[in-house]
């Protein structure tokens, strides 16, 4: 078999995940973040297993939702950052995508398109509002007119205000609650569906859920959060990343090991090869020390990870040898684990795996 290193992705984790966000506010609907190709999951894949509850996908733009079209996808399909050239409308309205809309700019363009094309119906507007993010999105101050110039398209279908948080996954920080209020502020006096919450807000902030929710990192089963939290603790790991050894070696004491000589043996030491490195996206910031899983129990890398190896210290695996399956990140050592040993977030490290990866799909209740 060639190199064996899998993506092990669990759809009925993620489905249940979804049920968990969901849960959180049982009279919102939510869109299942699949964006990055579901934080490399396999967006194609992701959503044909939520299809049938799904309320709608969110992607970054209008490439990644065309992959769904594509590959049958019928959910609707919104737009996160919007349309980048007016060209991309017409294709907005053949597939039947929401579009979000971040800036007077992009009003005016659609505007302007729409008097080309009076006769557009359907639309469904995401208008985004930046409360303190900061990123995008439109001062609250001009939403109201926003608002009634959005309103007075015939074209416009459905209008729902949106808006993300920058702390939501640190409650203790005041962030959240100044956004909600310049939220209400930008909002007063219209009646019209609000998005708020990514996974932080939706297992956090219920004082935020309103119509609808947007969770991403939770549907994978990680946590935005780096302390434990209620919510986070019934995930359920989306992907389970395996190697296996491909060498084993005995050092002596004194004797480094890989790249930069940085790990040097205080014993005479068993050392494990394994077939991944950071082209795969296994990340070069995991330092000695970054647990593995294998055989049962935990140990640890032991060297720095270079392009396609990694090294493990098997002393206390004496019955490891080639061909040994290793969990890099899973139900045993969680992908936020591995995150915080790095110095990044889940995010990061999922959505960097590469293609490199072959992903493999397992399903307890295929349909
Ligand atoms: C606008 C928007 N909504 C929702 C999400 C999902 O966030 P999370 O993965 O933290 O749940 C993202 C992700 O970055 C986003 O950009």
């Amino acid at each position: 078999m060639a190199r064996n290193l899998i993506a092990q992705v669990d759809l009925s984790a993620i489905r249940h995940n979804y049920q968990l966000a969901r849960a959180q506010a049982p009279q919102a609907r939510a869109v299942a973040i699949i964006k990055a190709d579901a934080y490399g999951h396999g967006a194609i894949q992701v959503a044909r297993s939520l299809e049938s509850e799904a309320d709608a996908f969110g992607v970054a733009a209008i490439e990644e939702a065309l992959e769904l079209r594509d590959a049958g996808i019928t959910r609707p399909v919104l737009l996160l950052e919007g349309f980048f050239e007016t060209e991309e409308l017409p294709l907005i309205q053949q597939h039947k995508l929401w579009t979000a809309l971040h800036s007077i700019e992009q009003l005016e363009k659609l505007e302007a398109y729409l008097e080309r094309h009076p006769d557009s119906r359907g639309l469904h507007v995401w208008l985004k509002i930046d409360s303190g993010m900061h990123r995008l999105g439109i001062e609250p101050a001009l939403a109201a007119g926003a608002l009634q110039r959005l309103q007075a398209l015939p074209a416009v279908e459905k209008l729902v205000v949106m808006s993300h948080f920058a702390c939501a996954d640190e409650p203790q920080r005041p962030h959240t609650e100044r956004q909600l209020q310049q939220i209400d502020k930008a909002v007063a006096g219209h009646s019209v569906d609000l998005s708020l919450c990514n996974s932080a807000g939706v297992m956090h902030w219920p004082q935020a859920h309103q119509q609808w929710l947007r969770p991403g990192i939770m549907l994978y089963g990680a946590s935005p959060f780096t302390e434990p939290q209620t919510v986070a603790s019934r995930l359920r790991p989306g992907m389970t990343l395996t190697t296996e050894i491909i060498a084993v070696r005995d050092v002596q004491a004194g004797e480094s090991v890989g790249y930069g000589a940085s790990w040097v043996a205080e014993k005479p030491t068993r050392i494990g090869t394994l077939a991944v490195g950071y082209a795969d996206g296994y990340s070069r910031h995991a330092p000695s020390g970054t647990p593995v899983w294998l055989n049962g129990r935990r140990t640890a890398l032991a060297g720095r990870v270079s392009m396609d190896m990694s090294t493990i210290d098997l002393s206390l695996h004496p019955e490891a040898k080639p061909g040994d399956q290793v969990e890099l990140w899973g139900a045993n050592v969680t992908v936020n684990e591995v995150a915080d040993w790095c110095g990044t977030i889940p995010y990061t490290l999922l959505s960097g795996l590469t293609r490199r990866v072959k992903r493999r799909y397992t399903d307890d209740q295929p349909f």
